[in-house]
């Protein structure tokens, strides 16, 4: 059993793989958080707090026993509300029919779930065994719930929280956060993570001042900007060691999540739906679902807490169907095409690449209405005549006849003015009427706040999937959300189009992933744009950026890794010089570093030598010798090119029997240093063959040795020239006893 109740102390102990999470619910009656960490006992921990009652300075709670004590500005709280002593970051607050936002939610009454209830329109984890706490308003007829998900086999906690309105009366939801957690000490610091197109995924670690810091988005598209993301850490956890906490939403609109450090030694995390232009009318009888986030918990460093995320996220959130085979190894017609995917280019394209093992073609953007280049055609999901006067059936047989499935690219959400849709409904795209939209990538957003639009994109898409065998959607969403304006709303609820839109989005993809339930799908955002763990449980996998150079890979992929699995980080090998960046990479580093995710290819298999083609076919063989470490393995960084020259991982399998370590030397120097490099996660007492096939290197050595001795990064190539700049080395490991 995972959720204990003591009766006598009303504490509650929910215990995961490694963690407790542990609260009680206070004199007061308030449900008051006591620790969350590595596993410990069920004690009583009351002695944390009762030693410092009675401090001075603090607002009263009216009418308590300890007023001018107790209060809820120093509760460590499970729950945060505005108006009665509480000054930190809440994360609730209602406006009632009053004009008051004055609520004191105390403990009603609390079930212990063996099945997890579903939330709502909304993607959340699945399995484990949930609390749902039931708090009263003392003012109202107002209840807030709150749920907490444990796992015997993951070191996670799922958390959201409903607000039930068991009144007559309408109030208005202000603010509605996920959760709220104090976690003990002042000085710890903060790991976030940058996004900026073509640059995902840069980690930054800040020490955390007093007062407020908070990563959001305004844009109803996760990772533009930043990430749902955070990891508190202390000042001495390296990326092995010490503890880390992390936090995750679950969700793809906009977010804030913040991080308060207060003045009585504890540090506050909370976050949620941005209560930035949110509100929310909440009618008498309904009830108000937040996001679920994902906290985890390790004492091993931010390796330890990303092994937590993801194992948790393999097993209990990323779609069942595909989470555990292996991915599509595709070819992708972007790069290799671009706009210009007619025929005649794609089938030397797919002709090429017969036999290399890549199992999949994926036609990009340009196939459907007038979409030749960016300016037309997007919203008209038919196939253009002008550029398959035969339909697909023709291609779709072709890649078919070479031993390929095929895959197809849509952007559901969006739309050109110069389209049909948009001709027919203007209105269905978002704007404020009276005013020119915001046009950026020359479309526009529709407005899938709006069920006829929602139900229009459903056929038009399925339609494409019924009449043509496909087996591969990749789906995009090329810009930002600006005007947040429905003109299916009342004025009253327009600040519900953020969250509205984000439901919207749900619901399309559970009706599409659902209704092709043989369909893998692919998420992709101008990159990685909207890469959140909502995306992943419908979609395995997501495009992470639009730079497919290998460089710049190495960053992108190591700082997505540290929230989501390999096997959700889609990574192709493209053309040199690369076409975000005009550098130049060695064809081998480019796969190396594509492999360490679901990897494919998107350059044009006409423009390359006969031998990169031979090597392909070594590539995807190599892929395939280790794609389950990459679908199940435990990774493992040891270095990386934000803080140094070189860029090292080990994947290891579960049972420790296999892994693989990949390194690159980014700038090749005359004279340069003996690297080492000191893999991780082996088993220190097995005997393990370490092979680099390229300079026919076989040693054998302990897990011990391999750890600690380390490996070495030859200075030249095997024919002893200089490398060269982005040279990688590649160890596989193989355990012998
Ligand atoms: C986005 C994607 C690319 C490609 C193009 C097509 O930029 O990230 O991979 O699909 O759209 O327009």
């Amino acid at each position: 059993m995972a959720i204990y109740f003591n009766p006598e102390t009303k504490f509650f102990y929910l215990e995961g793989k490694n963690i407790s999470y542990v609260f009680g619910i206070n004199r007061t009656g308030f449900p008051e958080h006591y620790y969350f960490g590595t596993r410990i006992g069920r004690d009583d921990l009351t002695y944390t707090y009762e030693a410092n009652i009675g401090d001075s300075g603090e607002a009263a709670i009216p009418g308590k026993v300890h007023a001018g004590g107790l209060s809820y500005n120093v509760y460590r709280s499970e729950v945060s509300f505005y108006g009665n002593g509480e000054f930190r970051e809440c994360s609730l607050q209602l406006l009632q029919k009053n004009g008051s936002r004055l609520n004191e939610f105390l403990y009603e009454t609390h079930e212990i779930l063996a099945e997890k209830p579903a939330l709502a329109g909304m993607p959340s984890m699945r399995g484990g065994e949930t609390l749902k706490l039931t708090l009263k308003d003392k003012f109202s007829e107002m209840r807030v719930h709150l749920f907490y998900t444990v796992y015997d086999d993951a070191s996670v906690i799922a958390r959201h929280m409903e607000i039930e309105s068991c009144t007559d009366e309408d109030v208005k939801i202000l603010r509605a956060y996920s959760f709220t957690l104090d976690v003990v000490g002042s000085d710890h610091d903060l790991l976030t993570i940058e996004n900026a197109w073509a640059r995902e995924g840069k980690p930054e670690r800040t020490p955390l001042p007093h007062g407020i810091v908070c990563v959001d988005e305004k844009s109803a598209s996760s990772t533009r900007r930043h990430s749902p993301a955070m990891a508190l850490i202390s000042k001495n956890t390296t990326e092995d060691f010490g503890p880390a906490l992390g936090v995750n939403l679950i969700y793809s609109a906009s977010y804030a999540l913040k991080a308060e450090v207060g003045t009585k030694g504890y540090t506050r995390l909370t976050g949620g739906i941005n209560d930035f232009d949110f509100t929310w009318e909440l009618s008498a009888g309904e009830t108000f679902a937040t996001p679920e986030v994902v906290l985890a918990y390790s004492n091993e460093g931010i390796g330890g807490m990303s092994r937590e995320y993801h194992d948790a996220y393999r097993k209990y959130l990323i779609n069942e169907r595909f989470a555990n085979i292996p991915h599509p190894l595709v070819i992708n017609s972007w790069e290799a095409v671009y706009f210009g995917c007619t025929p005649e280019r794609l089938l030397p394209i797919i002709d090429a690449v017969r036999g290399t093992g890549i199992d999949t073609f994926v036609l990009d953007d340009g196939w459907f209405g007038a979409r030749r280049n960016d300016k037309a055609g997007l919203g008209d999901w038919t196939v253009s005549p002008e550029v398959f006067p035969d339909g697909l059936t023709p291609v779709i047989d072709y890649v078919h006849d070479a031993g390929m499935k095929f895959g197809i690219w849509f952007e559901p959400e969006m739309v050109n003015p110069d389209s049909d849709l948009y001709r027919a409904h203007p209105d269905w795209a978002i704007s404020v009427p009276g005013t020119e939209p915001c046009v950026s990538r020359r479309q526009l957003v529709l407005d899938i706040t709006r069920e006829d639009v929602r139900d229009y994109i459903v056929e038009a898409v399925s339609k494409i999937l019924r009449e043509n065998e496909i087996d591969y959607v990749k789906w995009d969403f090329n810009r930002a959300i600006t005007e947040n304006f429905s003109r299916a709303l009342p004025a009253g609820k327009q600040q519900e189009f953020h969250h509205r839109y984000a439901l919207g989005l749900y619901d399309l993809c559970e009706r599409l992933v659902n209704g092709f339930p043989h369909i893998f799908f692919e998420g992709c955002a101008g990159g990685g744009g909207r890469f959140d763990p909502a995306i992943l449980y419908y979609f395995p996998q997501i495009w992470a950026s639009d730079d497919t150079d290998a460089y710049m890979r190495t960053q992108i992929q190591y700082g997505t890794s540290l929230f989501y699995p390999l096997s959700a980080i889609s990574c192709h090998t493209s053309i040199c010089p690369n076409h975000q960046t005009e550098r130049t990479t060695p064809f081998s580093t480019r796969a190396n570093i594509a492999h360490l995710g679901a990897t494919g290819y998107e350059l044009d298999t006409t423009k390359i030598t006969p031998e990169e083609l031979d090597e392909i076919k070594l590539q995807v063989a190599e892929y395939r010798e280790m794609e389950d470490l990459v679908l199940h393995g435990d990774l493992y960084r040891m270095e990386n090119t934000f803080d140094s020259n070189y860029f090292a991982v080990t994947v290891v399998s579960k049972d420790k029997a296999k892994a693989k370590v990949t390194a690159m030397r980014a700038l090749c120097r005359p004279n340069d240093e003996h690297k080492r490099i000191f893999p991780r996660g082996l088993d220190v007492n097995a005997v393990y063959e370490v092979v680099n096939k390229e300079y026919e290197l076989c040693l054998r050595l302990s897990g011990a040795s391999i750890m600690n001795v380390g490996l070495v990064l030859p200075l030249k190539t095997a024919g002893g020239k200089m490398p060269g700049d982005f040279k990688t080395f590649v160890f596989d490991i193989k355990k012998v006893y």
